[in-house]
């Protein structure tokens, strides 16, 4: 089973550029089934989630081809028009985007069957929402054996559909689900995410009428057809981030390039909050940190609000810094669970309920750790880079699902990391750095 190993202390310096937006891509691929022309989607994250949406969407007769490892053409016109359509495989199982696919069959078919999501395990993640969003659009929705969702309409006719939790998926599913749909769709208290903003441009490339995105009121105007279109998607926020809590908490000095920096307005002024020094350009920010940071107090909340995909990073951070913080994580119920991997480096940290209350120390220990969840994982690999020796990272394949050569990029900011099969290979790196 692969693994990281890392020989930490190092200060991370140089550059590195952030690939395209996982969850605004996860969306957009799912969308572009919505036209039976071809879409052209480019700066699409080389990820493992987006190769396993883009089987599945193969999968159901669309005709996918990687132009280049980034840039993907999409044509659903082949999609049968089926009620014999299901989207149900061992891969679309792991990932919680998959139901993407049901707001775009709905929209296009008036009919999906999708496999329940799976994902990370941060929480129950439920889809009463998008359940929610689809009946008042007139579908008829039904989970039935083996945790399938079915949905269908005689036809879709829009609706005022008000939000009881701000919630991403299920904004965005229905944005997918309404815009062919009969008339007008309202979204109240709607997810305001940049990705929501790229998914919502990206249907309007195509022809559909979608005004509001980036606010807590979308407003969807049905329309008859939707056409081909070429589109770039955004950089990653959350990647963004990652690397800029890298540099904060390495003590190191990393230009993040091909970046929106009104996206990472949360992050800057938290780094900047704690004394981390955060110059932002144009379309790159430059972190720089030199000695103990300082503490704070963080609390989780949909965009503009300090991103939850962040929290495990910043709490790396935290705990390394001087005195006492507390981030209150109130998006997700279980998003603490690297906790105990981190205390095992040395890190002291206390969850007590939705809060986890951090007292700095001066440095970790390196350990051997497991990756619990995407963003834990990458967390973890930031604490063993600011590490005194050596750690080993198992069941990395859940940081593959969101970032693309994430060893390799950091490799080339001065980090000692490998990827080790067997425990020779481990050996082999130790012997080779120590
Ligand atoms: C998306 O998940 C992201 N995933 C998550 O990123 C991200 O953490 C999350 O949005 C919040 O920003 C993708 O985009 C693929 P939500 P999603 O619906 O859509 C509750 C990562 O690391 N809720 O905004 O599943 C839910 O339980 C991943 O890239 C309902 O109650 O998140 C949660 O408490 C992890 N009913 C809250 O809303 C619903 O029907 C926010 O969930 C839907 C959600």
């Amino acid at each position: 089973m692969e693994k990281y190993v890392i020989n930490g202390g190092k200060t991370l310096e140089g550059e590195v550029t952030i690939a395209g937006a996982k969850n605004a891509a996860l969306g957009i691929l799912a969308a572009a089934v919505l036209t039976d022309e071809e879409c052209i989607i480019d700066n699409v994250p080389y990820v493992e989630d987006t190769k396993v949406l883009l089987r599945a969407i193969e999968n159901l007769g669309a005709r996918v081809k990687y132009i280049d490892n980034h840039t993907v053409s999409i044509c659903g016109g082949t999609i049968p028009n089926s009620e014999d359509l299901c989207v149900d495989d061992d891969y679309i199982r792991k990932i919680r985007a998959s139901y993407y696919l049901l707001g775009a069959l709905l929209g296009k078919f008036k009919y999906a069957q999708v496999a329940l999501p799976g994902g990370c395990d941060i929480g129950l993640r439920p889809i009463d929402q998008h359940i929610k969003g689809f009946e008042a659009l007139g579908a008829k929705v039904d989970i039935v054996n083996g945790g399938k969702v079915v949905a269908k309409a005689d036809k879709l006719v829009g609706n005022h559909i008000y939000m009881d939790v701000v919630t991403v998926g299920a904004t965005i599913n229905i944005m997918l689900a309404s815009v062919l749909a009969e008339g007008k769709t309202t979204i109240e208290n709607a997810a305001k995410e940049p990705h929501i903003v790229d998914v919502a441009n990206f249907l309007n490339s195509m022809g559909a009428n979608i005004k509001g995105a980036g606010t807590d009121v979308i407003r969807i105007r049905g329309v008859q057809k939707l056409k081909g279109t070429e589109y770039s998607i955004i950089p990653d926020q959350i990647e963004a981030g990652t690397f800029m809590t890298m540099a904060a908490a390495t003590n190191g000095d990393i230009l993040i390039k091909n970046v929106i920096p009104k996206h990472l307005e949360a992050i800057s002024s938290k780094l900047t909050e704690i004394g981390a020094t955060v110059i932002e350009y144009d379309d790159s920010v430059r972190v720089m940190a030199d000695g103990r940071l300082k503490s704070t107090q963080i609390k989780t909340l949909p965009y503009p609000g300090f991103p939850t995909d962040m929290q495990p990073q910043m709490a790396v951070t935290l705990a390394l810094s001087q005195g006492t913080s507390v981030i209150t994580e109130s998006i997700f119920e279980n998003r603490f669970k690297y906790v105990n991997e981190l205390s095992r480096m040395g890190a002291r940290i206390k969850v007590e309920g939705n809060s986890a209350v951090i007292n700095g120390v001066e440095k970790y220990t390196g350990a051997n750790l497991v990756a619990p969840d995407l963003r834990a994982g990458a967390a973890l690999v930031i604490a063993a880079l600011a590490a005194d020796g050596f750690s080993t990272i198992e069941d990395i394949k859940y940081i593959l699902r969101g970032y693309e050569d994430f060893d390799g990029k950091i490799r080339a900011l001065g980090g000692q990391i490998e990827v080790a099969d067997t425990d020779r290979d481990v050996q082999k790196f130790k012997l080779r750095v120590g």
